[in-house]
């Protein structure tokens, strides 16, 4: 459930500019987690270049992306990503809160907005991988209902290394893959 004062957003267009705001704003915050940006990622112009290649994605039904609002202004993201279908039905969720807005538990909020839609989607599960030391990012996969299931050594190249991740998932349903049935 969002908390009162926020909306999610289906990312669109015309969210470049506040996402730009945003992604300027949480330089620091962020940086640790993600991977070098170039400076351009931190203008309108990158961010608009950003969004339509991210909307491709989507219309390729290959991902999912949502954007929290407060006031006009971007305060986290939460996206599906590398959606596979046939027997797997599996999405990764990846997901940030700005740094004014942490500990109120949004970022789990997100989550569970993102596995909702997953679940009408018809995928059976979600993969998350978080670093080994981001604890935050542990606590908000398991209120959430995910599940540790491996670690996996040298995952992403993560602020300019390749980094040990430890893997998560939870499983959203039981029933067979949609487009298996008859
Ligand atoms: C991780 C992040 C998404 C959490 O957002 P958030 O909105 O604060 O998350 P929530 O409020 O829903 O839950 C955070 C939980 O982490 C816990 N937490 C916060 N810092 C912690 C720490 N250093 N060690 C252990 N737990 C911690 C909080 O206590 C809370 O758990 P609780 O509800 O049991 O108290 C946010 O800090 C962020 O955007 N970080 C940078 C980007 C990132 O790490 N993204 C995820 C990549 S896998």
């Amino acid at each position: 459930m969002i908390p009162d004062g926020y909306e999610v957003q289906v990312l669109a267009d015309d969210h470049a500019s506040a996402l730009a705001a945003a992604y300027d704003r949480n330089r620091e915050h962020l940086a640790p987690w993600d991977p070098v940006r170039p400076p351009a990622f931190f203008t309108p112009a990158g961010q608009a270049a950003d969004v339509v290649a991210r909307l491709d994605v989507v219309r390729r039904g290959l991902g999912a992306s949502w954007v929290l609002l407060r006031g006009g202004e971007v305060v986290g993201r939460v996206n599906l990503n590398n959606i596979v279908r046939g027997v797997f039905q599996s999405g990764s969720v990846g997901y940030w809160v700005d740094r004014d807005h942490v500990g109120r538990g949004l970022a789990t909020a997100l989550v569970g907005h993102a596995a909702e839609r997953a679940d009408e989607l018809g995928l059976h599960r979600l993969e998350a991988g978080t670093l080994t030391h981001n604890l935050a990012s542990q606590a908000v996969l398991r209120h959430s209902g995910f599940e540790e299931f491996g670690r996996a050594p040298s995952y992403l190249f993560i602020a300019g290394q390749w980094r040990d991740h430890v893997l998560f998932q939870r499983l959203l349903h039981d029933g067979p893959p949609g487009n298996l049935v008859d």
